[in-house]
């Protein structure tokens, strides 16, 4: 395949032809969607940019609805490097899934990412690249948040407060895979090709950095100052749909490991605990007796951990449909309740125990259980459907 996309754009003249028989030593990969404005500019500058000693062939991802794909293709032959563009017919995984798609075709030692918009000045590819070679980086991270970077092309105060508050919530998360890196935000920066593990990568969303940061755990890295350009043509693809996204990558990152995924779970159940006396509230000021609002208002809370459990934690192995698994999930919950009422008196019978120890104790075990259960019955294991995907891959 990655033949295939470099001989659309081989240079013709035989000089070029043997030099292109060279390894290219970087990929850079630039997604693009709608930056037909942008190309001309882009590849100008960094036919500049790159010094000869540097072979790099450009791949554009592409999952663009307008005629992007064919300005590239277009301006690619006045460049003495190879420049090819994969136009996807579906934008899985979105910013995110297009540099991986590029990642999976690239087989030089390096690979850079960086956007199509001019925001990221071209001349500092060779400066990322040339920057992990020095130190023995893995990844190296052009950073607006360290002396001589800058975050000028930023528009307004809104998306510097959000970029920043993201920043520090994304630090706190993962202060360990983290380490090193001021502006895991960042969408530019270069990476050995050898420490990527296309495999365990499941890219939602802009982040791609903070995905291949805590997934792949590159030893060493190392930054670089930048300073974030104005867009030189079109509009900024984020929307809040995109935040959103960001939360809901933020939440299936962190609770990789079965331990977290537990603790988001029963902090979910937790904060199950608002919407339940808010019914509960409701119901019986309108009327209904407290017993039976007891029980409505407890599906509340049953459905409200229902859609952030869905969404935060086992986003990827919903294979049942979801009817299916509202029921399974409604289920649970409730047996949950019944189990645990004869559970305390045998605590305080059979064992002993007073009523506030016994009462912890099965509101700890019917947990465990819970989770056991929902884990094992209503979500099947990730690798069941998509492990043939993978391996085809
Ligand atoms: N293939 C593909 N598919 N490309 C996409 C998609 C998509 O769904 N969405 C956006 N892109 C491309 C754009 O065409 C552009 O080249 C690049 O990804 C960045 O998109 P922008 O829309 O310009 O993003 P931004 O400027 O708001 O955000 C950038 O800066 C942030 C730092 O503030 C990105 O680099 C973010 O990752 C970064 O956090
Ligand atoms: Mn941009």
């Amino acid at each position: 395949m990655s033949e295939d996309l470099w001989s659309l754009h081989a240079p013709i003249d035989a000089e070029l032809a043997a030099a292109q028989t060279v390894t290219s030593s970087v990929t850079l990969i630039i997604p693009t969607f709608n930056e037909s404005g942008n190309i001309d500019e882009l590849l100008r500058r960094l036919g500049d940019a790159l010094p000869e000693h540097l072979p790099c062939q450009v791949l554009f991802v592409d999952d663009s609805t307008d005629d992007t794909p064919a300005v590239i293709e277009k301006a690619a032959v006045e460049y003495p490097f190879p420049v090819a563009v994969l136009h996807r017919e579906s934008a899985v995984g979105g910013l995110g899934g297009a540099v991986l798609e590029g990642v999976r075709r690239a087989d030089t030692d390096w690979i850079v990412v960086m956007d199509a918009d001019l925001q990221h000045p071209p001349h500092l590819v060779p400066e990322l690249v040339g920057e992990g070679m020095r130190t023995g980086a893995d990844l190296v991270v052009a950073s607006r948040y360290i002396s001589g970077g800058s975050r000028a092309g930023l528009a307004g105060s809104y998306r510097i407060a959000v970029s920043r508050g993201a920043t520090w919530l994304t630090k706190g998360l993962f202060p360990r895979a983290l380490r090193g890196i001021s502006d895991p935000m960042s969408g530019f920066f270069a990476m050995r090709r050898s420490v990527v593990t296309a495999e365990a990568l499941k890219p939602q969303g802009y982040k791609i950095l903070l995905e291949l940061a805590v997934r792949c755990r590159p030893a060493k890295v190392a930054e670089v100052p930048f300073v974030f350009q104005d867009r030189f043509s079109g509009e900024s693809k984020s929307t809040a749909r995109e935040g959103m996204r960001f939360l809901a990558h933020l939440a299936s990152l962190r609770s990789a490991t079965p331990l977290a995924r537990m603790v988001g779970f029963g902090l979910i159940g937790l904060s199950g605990f608002v919407p339940n006396l808010a019914a509960l509230w409701l119901l019986t000021h309108a009327g209904m007796h407290y017993l039976p609002a007891e029980i409505v208002a407890n599906q509340a809370g049953v459905l409200w951990n229902f859609v952030l459990i869905e969404v935060l934690l086992f986003r990827d192995r919903r294979h049942r449909h979801w009817a299916d698994r509202v029921g399974r999930f409604a289920l649970l919950a409730n047996a949950d309740l019944l189990l645990r009422i004869p559970l305390i008196a045998v605590f305080v019978a059979k064992l002993g125990m007073s009523v506030l120890p016994a009462t912890a104790l099965a509101l700890v075990t019917t947990f465990v259980l819970r989770y056991a259960a929902t884990e094992a019955l209503v979500y099947l294991p990730r690798t069941s459907r998509k492990a043939g995907r993978h391996t085809r891959s």
